[in-house]
């Protein structure tokens, strides 16, 4: 069968379909008609074809958008994410990749060295979490200090958290990567305050909590945005090798390697 082209639509169609800016519709409309011609397709099944083919179509471009903006350093998914190989018990996986923790504005803090997997999870739970329709953002922590210090400067702090936090989640990884000053420190707290049972957060830090002293300055600071963090929160623990330690052993040495060609 010889697949020929269908006659284009009538130019007020095109004109009204754009205007309302049903791009799908307008696409698939032409072919469309010729099909519900052929096959003696309801009106009704028509219809519905075409209203459903630009929902998946505007769903689709949204989460690209999504995407975007949460601004992921990389690409990780939880089916990548080897449970067995780390110490995250299989239950606890199971929970955050639900994001359950998500819909209740509940926290989760990732804690534990270097490789062992806390931004892999954080950015795949947050890749999940824009596919399951939710705004993400991701931030390394210094990165999120300084938008809040840009506020500073024209005293707006107040808008930019309000911002923020019209994201559901916001990923604040590395954080005690390099020690806050006193005004980093309670900006950052402003925001955590604001977040508290409102938005989720979602923490990656090597730092064990009773050692969150290190990077926050002021005793009281840190004691108050551990309340706020730790009340609605699930803390994983990562330990173990690092798995980029694991990898690099796994290798063969370079010049094996490259001997290849
Ligand atoms: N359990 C795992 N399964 C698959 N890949 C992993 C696992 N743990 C770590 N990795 C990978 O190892 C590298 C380091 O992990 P990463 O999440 O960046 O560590 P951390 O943020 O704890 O320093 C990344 O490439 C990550 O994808
Ligand atoms: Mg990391």
């Amino acid at each position: 069968m010889t697949a020929t082209t269908p006659p284009p639509l009538a130019p007020d169609l095109t004109e009204g379909l754009k205007r309302l800016k049903m791009a799908a519709m307008r696409r698939l409309a032409p072919e469309l008609l010729v099909t519900a011609k052929t096959q003696r397709w309801n009106p009704e099944e028509f219809l519905r074809t075409l209203v459903e083919a630009e929902i998946t179509a505007r769903d689709e471009s949204n989460a690209r958008t999504r995407l975007r903006q949460a601004a992921f350093p990389v690409t990780k998914t939880l089916e990548d994410f080897d449970v067995a190989a780390s110490s995250i018990p299989a239950a606890t996986f199971d929970y955050l990749s639900s994001l359950e923790w998500v819909r209740a504005a509940e926290n989760v803090c990732m804690i534990g060295p270097a490789g062992t997997g806390k931004s892999h999870i954080l950015v795949a739970l947050g890749i999940a979490a824009v596919e399951a329709g939710h705004r993400v953002r991701y931030f390394p922590a210094a990165e999120l200090v300084e938008t809040l210090y840009r506020g500073l400067a024209d005293n707006s702090v107040g808008k930019v958290i309000d911002i923020l936090l019209r994201n559901d989640v916001v990923l604040v990884d590395e954080l005690g990567f390099a020690p806050l000053d006193d005004t980093g420190a309670q900006l950052l707290f402003r925001f955590v305050a604001a977040a508290y049972e409102r938005r989720s957060l979602g923490i990656g830090s090597h730092w064990p909590f009773e050692s969150w002293g290190r990077f926050l300055p002021e005793h009281t600071t840190a004691v108050s945005m551990l309340d706020r963090l730790l009340h609605h929160c699930h803390t994983v623990v990562t330990d173990g090798d690092s798995y980029r330690m694991m990898q690099a052993r796994a290798r063969p040495p370079l010049r094996q390697a490259s001997r290849k060609s």
